[in-house]
């Protein structure tokens, strides 16, 4: 195929109305990244957009929940989530906001000129009206049953289960998600693309790229196609939107239906980008990443990138997106007889959590923003365990405890031990200072054929073979220091050794530049470390620095903060749900029968009990558990009298470690029940003796 003169690259607009969370970034914006990162490296002309999402229903919804304006949500949203993608280094050349003055013009300079090509065909229709809340009820407004999958959820304008694209009167048991009421329906006049006119052109584009895209994204616009493309509105009755041009006549009131400006916004964004690069004034756009080949474009060609036939347009998005990259958007840009059609949509399919779809209304899910707070600088590693379970081609699931086994033992154990072995090895035989070698040809050829086999990966979105392919050469590199042994070799061979080290030292660097696209601060990092310059060659900088622990292990307790906290999620749902609403505290995560025999819990009995000084809550406690009497402070005092509890028998953990309270030492726990109210009870059934085991 010719070479693209220049690339286009988008990355789906997310709604401005809540923080970012995993499954956006393994979904849509690390494959994008990666992929632009790899075509930047390789000197291509390339631009990448995106930005905020700020129209349509999903917008005002969280506006009414959190009883507040839509202007307030986009804004408070847009800057959340930019700074999410800012901090995981994800390379925008823009991120725009649809909300933008020079949006509101493009798209409705798309909408005459649909109409003056008579793409449109205006219908008065009957839809459906909350009459309470006096409106009517387009797309998230409304929800009921699927009738292609029967879920009970699905929205007026998009099923999420199937995919499919509905019209709110196709839905069974329609219900206002205002009221909760059974709408009752209205007349309104709309304007419908007539989609079933392109039905030919699209399904014959189609047709060309079968064997090139993704087959769940080609199966899924087959289906479309399969079923017979219908008109759609493009216009809704809302009050926040972008207004239908004012000189269309009947359309006082209506806005533009989200998807219609939704999708333009990859353009609108795109002239902002070259006005602010014409202008040298950066406000939308991020000059540091913008290639060289760009900067000294003017405003106009924008142009190029949409319009030139020579330009590859690149989508990526999450497969709920599909139907709308693949049939709807290439219909409207097909019927302006201006603009290129997407070369390729390798949308991802979705990835879970923990067993389960990831889920804002239910808290089922990984913020970014919170992970950015409680892993900081460790925006790779997530990268890392994201990539590795792309869903590139099927749902995918992301697991703390995999995220962990992938940090400490394939980047700690693998990747950090051999980079942190090398330089460790260069400082100790050659003060760091790289020692200059013939290359072994083998090793040589098996670097090109690595470095071959990362980049085929890359441009045919194959990202986790990508990475996986870098990880091999990692091990390979472990193995090669492992069966040459130059830390014994160096007593007797030094010529040997000072090859070997060149070799490990020439794999890191490949490493470093292989790992680019993949892991960019990973990839800087090592750089760093081996003082290689900005393109990768070593030419007379063969001095390195000190060495790191690229990735400081994760622990068991960071993983299990992370558990408790989705537990928490879990049962705060199941209370929601069953309206059962006393407090249960969340049940703990899962223990294997070592953790729980480590616990020794014996009876005992209290022997005498008097208040700590200066301390409300404490009581001392001298407690006979049968082979020794123990002193154990308590923090009981708020609820029992001293004189109340001599003789009460009590559960002891004997084997906890000592405290110190008040200056006392306190040598094991009396085990208490707590209701909901925070009021404790002593547990007994019947008299023991003292001393016996519990388990
Ligand atoms: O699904 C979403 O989050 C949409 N906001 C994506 C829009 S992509 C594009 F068309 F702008
Ligand atoms: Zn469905």
């Amino acid at each position: 195929m010719k070479q693209p003169k220049r690339y286009t690259v988008t990355a789906a607009l997310p709604y401005a109305n809540g923080p970012l969370h995993v499954g956006h970034l393994a979904g849509a914006y690390i494959a994008a990244d990666i992929y632009v990162r790899y075509l930047r490296l390789q000197g291509k002309d390339v631009i990448f957009v995106c930005g905020s999402d700020e129209h349509g229903a999903a917008i005002t919804i969280k506006a009414k929940k959190e009883n507040t304006t839509p202007r307030a949500i986009v804004d408070k949203y847009n800057a959340v989530i930019r700074d999410s993608f800012e901090k995981f280094g994800i390379a925008f050349d823009i991120y725009h906001r649809t909300s933008e003055a020079i949006h509101y013009e493009t798209s409705q300079d798309f909408f005459r000129i649909l109409n003056d090509k008579h793409a449109f065909e205006v219908k008065e229709s009957e839809q459906y009206y909350d009459e309470e809340a006096n409106q009517f009820l387009a797309d998230r407004y409304i929800m009921g049953t699927c009738p292609k999958c029967s879920n009970e959820n699905a929205y007026g304008d998009q099923c999420e289960k199937c995919g499919s694209t509905l019209n709110p009167t196709e839905l069974i048991h329609p219900r206002s998600t205002i009221s909760g009421n059974q709408p009752v329906l209205r007349k309104t006049k709309h304007w419908f693309l007539k989609l079933n006119e392109y039905q030919q052109e699209i399904t014959t584009w189609l047709e060309t790229k079968k064997d090139i895209w993704k087959s769940h994204v080609y199966g899924q616009c087959k289906s479309w196609l399969d079923a017979g493309l219908q008109p759609r509105a493009m216009t809704r009755d809302l009050d926040w939107g972008i207004p239908v041009p004012a000189e269309i006549e009947g359309a006082e009131g209506k806005v533009l239906y989200v998807w219609l400006d939704a999708p333009i916004g990859y353009i609108s964004a795109t002239k902002e980008l070259f006005k602010e690069i014409e202008e040298d004034k950066f406000h939308f756009a991020y000059p540091k990443n913008i290639s060289p080949l760009i900067r000294n474009k003017k405003a106009d060609d924008w142009k190029a990138y949409w319009q030139d036939e020579e330009t590859q347009l690149i989508h990526f998005i999450g497969k709920d997106n599909i139907v709308f990259h693949c049939i709807t958007f290439p219909a409207i840009l097909k019927a302006t007889q201006q603009y290129i059609l997407p070369e390729n949509v390798p949308a991802n399919e979705f990835m879970n959590l923990e067993g389960d779809k990831i889920s804002t209304s239910r808290n089922w899910a990984v913020w970014l923003h919170e992970y950015l707070e409680n892993f900081p600088g460790r925006e790779d590693e997530l990268r890392y365990a994201l990539i590795a379970n792309m869903p590139e081609n099927k749902d995918s699931e992301f697991t703390w405890t995999d995220f962990q086994t992938r940090v400490n033992s394939e980047l700690g154990n693998n990747l950090g031990n051999f980079v942190k072995r090398v330089s460790d090895l260069l400082h100790k035989f050659y003060d760091g200072v790289v020692p200059q070698q013939e290359l072994d040809p083998e090793v040589l050829q098996m670097l090109d054929t690595v470095t071959a086999a990362v980049q085929d990966n890359i441009a045919s979105f194959k990202f986790r073979d990508a990475q996986f392919e870098v990880m091999q050469l990692s091990s390979y590199g472990n193995k090669y220091l492992q069966d040459n042994e130059p830390w014994k070799l160096i007593k007797t061979d030094e010529e040997s050794v000072r090859k070997i080290m060149y070799t490990a030292y020439i794999i890191v660097e490949s490493l470093a530049v292989l790992m680019r696209p993949l892991l960019p601060k990973t990839a800087a990092k090592i750089e760093h470390i081996f003082n290689l310059v900005e393109d990768g060659s070593d030419e007379g900088r063969m001095q390195i620095g000190a060495s790191e622990i690229l990735f400081p292990k994760v622990e068991d307790e960071q993983i299990q903060q992370q558990l408790d906290k989705l537990n928490k999620s879990k049962m705060d749902n199941a209370v929601q749900q069953t309206g059962v609403e006393e407090h249960i505290a969340a049940v703990k995560p899962e223990i294997t029968f070592d953790d729980f025999s480590k616990l020794d819990i014996r009876t005992g009995k209290i022997l005498h009990a008097e208040k700590v000084e200066k301390a409300d809550k404490l009581l001392k406690l001298l407690v006979d558990v049968g082979f020794e009497q123990r002193t154990i402070v308590s923090g009981i005092a708020p609820h029992f009298r001293s004189e109340e509890i001599i003789g009460q028998q009590v559960s002891v953990v004997v084997n906890l470690a000592p405290r110190k309270l008040k200056g006392i030492e306190s040598n094991g726990m009396v085990l208490m029940a707590e209701d909901k109210d925070g009021k404790l009870y002593f547990v007994q059934a019947q008299e023991v003796s003292v001393g016996n085991i519990i388990r």
